[in-house]
């Protein structure tokens, strides 16, 4: 039965290297369907199966897993180990899978390099090419976050607070208000929304967003102010002509069928409802605001498609307004070097589709 192993060195210390990646192996794993029970009493299962126990766990050091051999070829099982090692710039960290490969079976034994390089080196070279490698970038930075980076960054998004604010004073929220955010991040801007005694509620599809916007708003949500959901914004778990107004920003250029969330958004309006939304603006494209390989993936809307999305999704009045937002940024603490991001240009400021429902 054959071994094989994968390294790589992350300038981290060993403990942080460690907890680094058994919390995203955790979250991996899980996209897959296998659920990581993590710590020394820990192990992973495979839908009702079993697959894997721990049986080492040093904290900064390693951890190693009894991994079961699958139900069609009993027999031995193999071991997994998980190693990190202090070396001269960070820390080696090194997966060695042992005794693995008997039930791969087949007569030849080619049959195991067919495997190992159709299931882990041509995977493994497909994630360092640069398609796969920008969409893992824009997932994990702003189209799906997930990792301590994308919490923090979401939970507190600095540069995002002049959008907030121009979509706050568009919205004028009241205490009778029912507000939806669509694709709320961390819940930063339903913090804002909630101080005008609004009630709320919020979907995003990442279940790390989800957590950190509720951790964030734990008052309004233990109060009944607030829920928020994890799901899809193309289809808002929110019966029709719940709420009296919407908010939704950062996302518009992710979406790959405007039109049916802008018309989601629409139905859970009250007659009257209205919505604001920020635009992804063809000037953003390559600025900080937009890099690739982020902006590569984006959809960029000029005024007037920005309004057909709006026409398009059935809203009866739509608007598209443009706001400098130099001192929105002033006022929300962005710092003085990127103070010039946010003025408006030549040809006018930021794009937002303002609509109201019929
Ligand atoms: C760039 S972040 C913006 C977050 C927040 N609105 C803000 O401005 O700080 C984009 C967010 O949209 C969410 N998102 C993207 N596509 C989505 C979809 N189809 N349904 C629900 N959420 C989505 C992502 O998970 C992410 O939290």
């Amino acid at each position: 039965m054959a071994d094989f192993q994968v390294s790589i060195v992350l300038a981290l210390a060993p403990t942080a290297a460690f907890k680094a990646v058994v919390e995203n192996l955790r979250t991996a794993l899980a996209r897959s369907g296998l659920v990581f029970e993590a710590g020394p009493q820990g192990h992973l299962t495979e839908g009702p199966h079993r697959i894997g126990k721990v049986t080492g766990w040093t904290q900064g050091k390693g951890l190693s897993l009894e991994w079961s051999a699958p139900p069609w070829d009993p027999g031995r099982p193999s071991t997994v180990e998980l190693r990190f090692r202090a070396v001269k710039g960070g820390t080696r960290v090194t997966l060695t899978h042992r005794g693995w490969g008997r039930a791969v079976g087949g007569g030849g034994k080619a049959e195991l390099a067919g495997w190992f390089a159709g299931e882990v080196m041509a995977p493994l070279l497909t994630a360092t090419a640069p398609a796969a490698l920008g969409d893992w970038i824009t997932d994990r930075r702003a189209r799906r976050p997930w990792g301590a980076e994308a919490r923090a960054t979401y939970g507190d998004p600095i540069f995002h607070y002049p959008g907030f604010r121009v979509m706050l004073d568009e919205l004028a929220l009241r205490t009778d208000d029912y507000l939806v955010e669509v694709a709320c991040g961390g819940g930063a801007m339903l913090k804002l929304a909630l101080k005008s005694g609004c009630r709320a509620a919020a979907i995003d599809h990442s279940p790390e967003m989800v957590r950190v916007a509720t951790e964030a708003n734990q008052d309004a949500v233990a109060a009944g102010r607030l829920e928020v959901r994890e799901g899809d914004a193309t289809s808002l778990p929110w019966p029709d002509a719940t709420f009296t107004c919407a908010a939704m920003t950062g996302v518009l250029g992710f979406l790959s069928d405007p039109v049916r969330v802008l018309a989601e958004i629409r139905r859970v309006l009250k007659s009257g409802g209205r919505a604001v939304v920020m635009g992804t603006d063809p000037e953003m494209r390559g600025t900080p605001a937009a890099p690739e390989p982020i902006a590569s993936r984006l959809r960029f809307y000029d005024s007037a498609a920005l309004e057909a999305l709006g026409r398009k999704a059935g809203f009866g009045e739509v608007k598209v307004v443009r706001r400098d937002m130099e001192q929105y940024a002033r006022d929300a603490g962005v710092p003085e070097f990127a103070l010039p991001l946010f003025k408006a240009g030549k040809d006018g400021g930021a794009r937002f589709l303002l609509a109201r429902k019929g």
